[in-house]
């Protein structure tokens, strides 16, 4: 891995945790268990490879409308993954960043979340995890819009970034999805103007460092022209 082009903002699509379940004879619940597991052992391997942000799709607007026990065991995984100063997430060292609209989540969840970013933020020298939890792109770029009305601005593309929950961040070089479906799914649909879209279909309980890895090869490989012409 050394010598080769990292990106330095990766994103995952992290999909394919209920049908790994599945395939293992276990229920949904499970494998979101073993999902996030794997978030953060994948995202410790991807800082200590040299990236320096690592975004996450955990839950989507769109999620919210699963059945609610589903939502529940989801719930429960962030209480403990987020204990108070000391849980795992804590123990990446990075600060930590939550996109999305928290309001219809649990009281002590959003808790959590907010003091989480809070503690975080003094690691913010050693690298940024964003957490998209209830992000939609849309419902974000709508909210961006609703913003610039109601201070009556026009906007530039500088100004109308700012408003959106990646702000002051370098829009994703890498997207990664697991899972097999080739789609974005409402993911950063406005910073991934320009990303490189990677995707497995290996279920993302079962995407192994490696895999990350050979993503991260199969990237520094890629010719970034941004709309311009090769050059040299
Ligand atoms: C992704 O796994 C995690 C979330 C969306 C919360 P899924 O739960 O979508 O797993 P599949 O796609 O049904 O296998
Ligand atoms: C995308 O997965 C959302 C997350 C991984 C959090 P979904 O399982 O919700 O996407 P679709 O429904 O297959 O497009
Ligand atoms: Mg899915």
């Amino acid at each position: 891995m050394r010598n080769i082009r990292l990106p330095a903002h990766v994103a995952f699509i992290m999909d394919g945790n209920g049908r790994w379940a599945k395939k293992h004879f276990r229920p949904r619940g499970y494998g979101h268990k073993m999902g996030v597991q794997n978030m953060i052992k994948l995202c410790s391997h991807a800082f200590k490879l040299g990236v320096k942000i690592v975004t996450v799709y955990a839950l989507s607007t769109e999620n919210l409308s699963r059945p609610q026990e589903e939502l529940d065991g989801i719930y429960d995984l962030f209480r403990s993954y987020f204990q108070k100063q000391k849980g795992k997430i804590q123990e990446l060292g990075v600060r930590v960043n939550v996109m999305g609209d928290l309001t219809p989540l649990p009281e002590d969840v959003r808790g959590l979340l907010l003091e989480t970013m809070r503690d975080t933020a003094v690691n913010a020298p050693n690298g940024l995890l964003n957490l998209c939890i209830n992000y939609g792109a849309r419902q974000e770029i709508i909210q961006a819009v609703n913003h610039a009305v109601a201070f009556g601005r026009f906007v530039d593309e500088n100004s109308f970034k700012s408003l959106l929950y990646s702000a002051g961040m370098p829009d994703p070089d890498l997207i990664i999805r697991t899972g097999g479906e080739v789609r974005l799914s409402n993911f950063l649909l406005y910073q991934a103007a320009y990303t490189e879209l990677y995707f497995s279909n290996k279920m993302w309980p079962e995407f192994s460092r490696r895999d990350l890895e050979k993503a991260l090869v199969n990237y520094s490989q890629r010719d970034r022209r941004f709309g311009n012409v090769k050059k040299g």
